[in-house]
């Protein structure tokens, strides 16, 4: 899968360099990901002006929400280092949990289904238009094809493909 950097990506130690970029470089995704962090990193320290930063960071998520076509909660867990190299159309569950250094394609969804949301371990690369519904879990270094609809747990270092998804190695 390309933008892998395997096998150096710690599933472990979130690699914050996979989300950052110059002040004012044209970088929608990382843009995003930086409005949740800092509306997040608010969230967590009372100071006095942590409201008002506070609010600022939900006018950027909604700005950023707008120009890549994302919904990708404001309240959400996800590890550091998210890479989402084409992020029009990626959809997550408010409840879902995304490890460090993760890496989603295009079109994804994260999605609920029965008994809740989906666990992404640390270090999975999830596939162009893949969906991954349910309380399921994936463990670290895990990869999913695109357009995979994946409905089971997924063993850590496996790969799943398919609809509906069956790992093949
Ligand atoms: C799943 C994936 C990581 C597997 O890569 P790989 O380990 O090199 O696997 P291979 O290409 O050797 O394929 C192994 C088998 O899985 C099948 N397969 C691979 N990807 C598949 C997919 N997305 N859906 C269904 N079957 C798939 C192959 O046909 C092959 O089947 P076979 O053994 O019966 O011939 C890769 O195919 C993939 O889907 N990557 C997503 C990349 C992406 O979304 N890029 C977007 C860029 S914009």
């Amino acid at each position: 899968m390309t933008h892998r950097l395997e096998p150096t990506v710690s599933a472990l130690v979130p690699d914050w360099s996979r989300e950052s970029k110059r002040c004012f470089e044209w970088h929608p995704s990382r843009s995003l990901l930086a409005s949740i962090r800092s509306y997040q990193r608010h969230r967590a320290n009372g100071y006095p002006h942590s409201g008002l930063l506070r609010r600022l960071a939900v006018l950027r998520h909604r700005f950023w929400s707008a120009v890549t076509g994302a919904d990708i909660p404001i309240n959400c867990r996800i590890g550091g280092g998210l890479l989402l190299p084409h992020p029009n159309g990626v959809v997550i569950h408010p409840d879902a949990v995304i490890g460090p250094n993760c890496l989603l394609f295009q079109q994804t969804t994260l999605g609920g289904g029965p008994g809740g949301a989906p666990t992404l371990g640390g270090h999975v690369d999830v596939g162009a238009g893949a969906k991954i519904l349910g309380a399921v879990r994936l463990g670290a270094h895990s990869k999913v094809g695109a357009n995979a609809v994946v409905l089971q747990d997924v063993p850590e270092g496996a790969t799943c493909v398919g609809i509906p998804g069956r790992i093949i190695g």
